[in-house]
């Protein structure tokens, strides 16, 4: 057992001065079989903690849940650090940002338009409470002053950047304090005065978020902590992408040399990311500074190790700048190796009206106006809306508009494809032909998680016009696109019995209209699933070429690896070989828009994409 307190000077270990030489991790973007891999690495790279974040909405899908089996199991990743003889800080928002949907607030939190957001409202507060309660029933028993890794816990998340609702972060300080959590609390704000002055109380130990301009960065920060450590809990040390922009990349020298500087200042500090690992499934987030922008499924980061865990060049320069003020482990990770090339086709190909049809994509709902994502209890992925088009009295063409499209429709009339509304183009209104009956594919791209526009529902919102008459009596269908893949043979079940499923489920009709596809390249006319068994001798990490689609989502025995999107930058998946088995693996593509010869492909490097040099 150990006390772990903050000094006049310094954070002190048992009464001695000691520094806090974090890395980020967040375990709900790795594969948990790889977890105690990743934490190995970071203290081969000098560190001594660990950081994560607690991603609420991924723990509470729905209010009321708390998951915290494998990927989800805080307590089991907590229980690694302590064994890698590591420090681990937690920081349990319940606002993370983190480019993670909806900054890790769940959708159904704002099911209430009453509830706050991120501030001291009754309704807020009280969901806010069940899920901290729970977080710190795993937190608490794991401080050092019990023998745990737990030294630091943070309140909050840049707060100063969003409110100065002191209640609310006063309330959150109770909360923590009531809930067991004895460790010192701290408050990270992006260094500027009117951010740092926002977002903390006096009791809570003040921390800067930047990648950048050290000395005078801890110089402001200074002005606000007068006492005790300087920390940079966010050291930024690459950056995130959006769709449809470059990749991003911080220089190595650089990077270091910042890192250095930080250092020599005597700074602890926590390195975001050290690795960042992916946005598997729907779980990436968005900006919105005036125009909406989805982050990309990789969540590489340009840290020190990279997507798929091997060691950079940012890795050694960190190493040999840490190793100028602490003792440095003499083992270092296996260099990166190029990953098998590996080709399969295709085997089958289910249009998705004819899962519609039969029903496995779930239950159609009626409503007469037309229904938000989140009115409908969903709030990830996809949603069909289907709505009969009055004959039309006048001419034809007509104009179909709408309030927003969150984020990404797909029109079409009769069945057919009209076109395409992008939020990020700011499109509301699309020409339509003449025709019965309206469908309306909508994607949402992922929850903004930075700024006003957190808790915002998804989905079409209203008015729907038709040459400005409003259109009602709607149907909408969440996609249960896990059902889908399931019956295609992704759910998970060994090959024979998934070949045998296929087949028998085939002759009975209920595995629709499936075409078997020639061996070969086949074209994808989206909204389309489409099946392909991958044989590997033994499972190791791949990484899947994308580059000859359009926009979808891939799974891999039933877990989703995450979107793709030919806009780019990205242009590879990651797929950790744990999700495979040796011997045959069901990978199901839903594209949504279109690919003219698709098959599957495997290349021996990620392609993240073109860099801004
Ligand atoms: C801020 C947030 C983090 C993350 C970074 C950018 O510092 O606190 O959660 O969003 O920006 O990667």
């Amino acid at each position: 057992m150990s006390r772990f307190t903050i000094g006049a000077t310094d954070f002190e270990l048992d009464g001695r001065p000691h520094r806090v030489l974090s890395g980020a991790l967040h375990y709900f973007r790795v594969h948990p079989a790889q977890w105690a891999d990743r934490i190995h690495k970071a203290r081969l790279m000098g560190l001594n903690t660990i950081e994560t974040y607690v991603a609420w909405n991924a723990h509470s899908p729905q209010r009321g849940d708390f998951d915290t089996t494998e990927g989800l199991d805080l307590g089991r990743f907590l229980d690694l650090v302590a064994a890698e003889g590591m420090h681990a800080i937690v920081r349990p928002g319940p606002y993370i940002c983190a480019e993670w949907d909806g900054g890790g607030l769940p959708g159904w939190l704002f099911d209430d338009p009453a509830v706050g957001v991120r501030r001291s409202e009754p309704l807020y507060l009280e969901a806010v409470d069940e899920f901290l309660r729970r977080v710190y029933e795993i937190v608490a028993p794991r401080q050092v002053d019990s023998g745990g890794p737990v030294v630091l816990v943070q309140i909050e998340n840049e707060y100063g950047a969003y409110g100065d609702d002191s209640a609310y972060l006063r309330h959150l300080v109770d909360l923590t304090r009531a809930s067991g959590i004895t460790v010192p609390l701290t408050t990270v704000d992006q260094p500027t005065d009117e951010m740092l002055e926002a977002g903390s109380l006096p009791e809570l130990h003040k921390t800067g978020s930047f990648g950048s301009r050290a000395d005078e960065r801890l110089a402001t920060l200074r002005r606000h902590q007068p006492t005790g450590p300087l920390m940079c809990s966010e050291f930024w040390d690459g950056w995130f992408d959006h769709w449809g922009e470059h990749h991003h990349t911080t220089p190595v020298a650089e990077a270091a040399a910042e890192l250095d500087a930080l250092l020599a200042a005597g700074a602890s500090v926590n390195i975001y990311m050290f690795h960042g690992g992916t946005n598997f499934g729907f779980t990436n987030g968005a900006n919105h500074k005036g125009m909406y922008q989805s982050h990309v499924t990789s969540y590489d980061y340009d840290a020190p190790l990279d997507e798929a865990g091997f060691p950079t060049e940012k890795f050694f320069a960190f190493r040999e700048v840490i190793a100028r003020y602490a003792a440095v482990p003499d083992e270092v990770p296996a260099a990166a190796m190029p990953a098998p090339v590996l080709e399969a086709s295709f085997d089958t190909v289910l249009p998705l009206r004819d899962a519609v049809a039969h029903g496995t994509a779930g239950p159609w709902r009626s409503a007469h106006e037309v229904p938000t994502m989140d009115s409908l209890g969903r709030y990830t992925g996809f949603t069909l809306y289907r709505v009969g088009l009055p004959v039309a009295a006048g001419a034809s063409p007509r104009v179909l508009s709408f309030g927003e499209v969150r984020d990404r429709a797909v029109v079409s009339v009769d069945g057919v494809r009209v076109g395409v509304l992008q939020r990020d183009h700011h499109d509301h209104a699309i020409t339509l032909p003449a025709g019965d009956v309206l469908e309306v594919l909508v994607e949402d791209q992922g929850r903004v998680n930075y700024g006003v526009r957190i808790g915002e529902a998804k989905g079409l919102i209203g008015p729907a016009l038709l040459d400005g008459t409003p259109l009602v009596d709607w149907q909408a269908l969440p996609l249960d696109l896990d059902a889908v893949v399931a019956s295609l043979g992704g759910g998970g079940a060994v090959s024979t019995a998934v070949d045998a499923t296929r087949a028998s489920s085939g002759a009975a009709g209920s595995a629709v209209d499936t075409a078997r596809a020639s061996s070969g390249a086949v074209p994808l006319a989206g909204p389309v699933f489409a099946h392909a068994t991958l044989h590997v001798d033994e499972p190791v990490d791949l990484y899947l070429d994308t580059s000859s689609w359009g926009k979808g989502v891939v799974w891999v025995n039933g877990f989703s690896l995450g979107r793709y999107w030919s806009r780019g930058p990205q242009h590879t998946l990651y797929l950790p070989g744990e999700q495979l088995r040796a011997g045959a693996n069901d990978v199901v593509v839903f594209e949504v828009g279109a690919a003219a010869s698709a098959g599957l492909s495997f290349v021996a490097r990620p392609d993240l994409g073109h860099t801004e040099q």
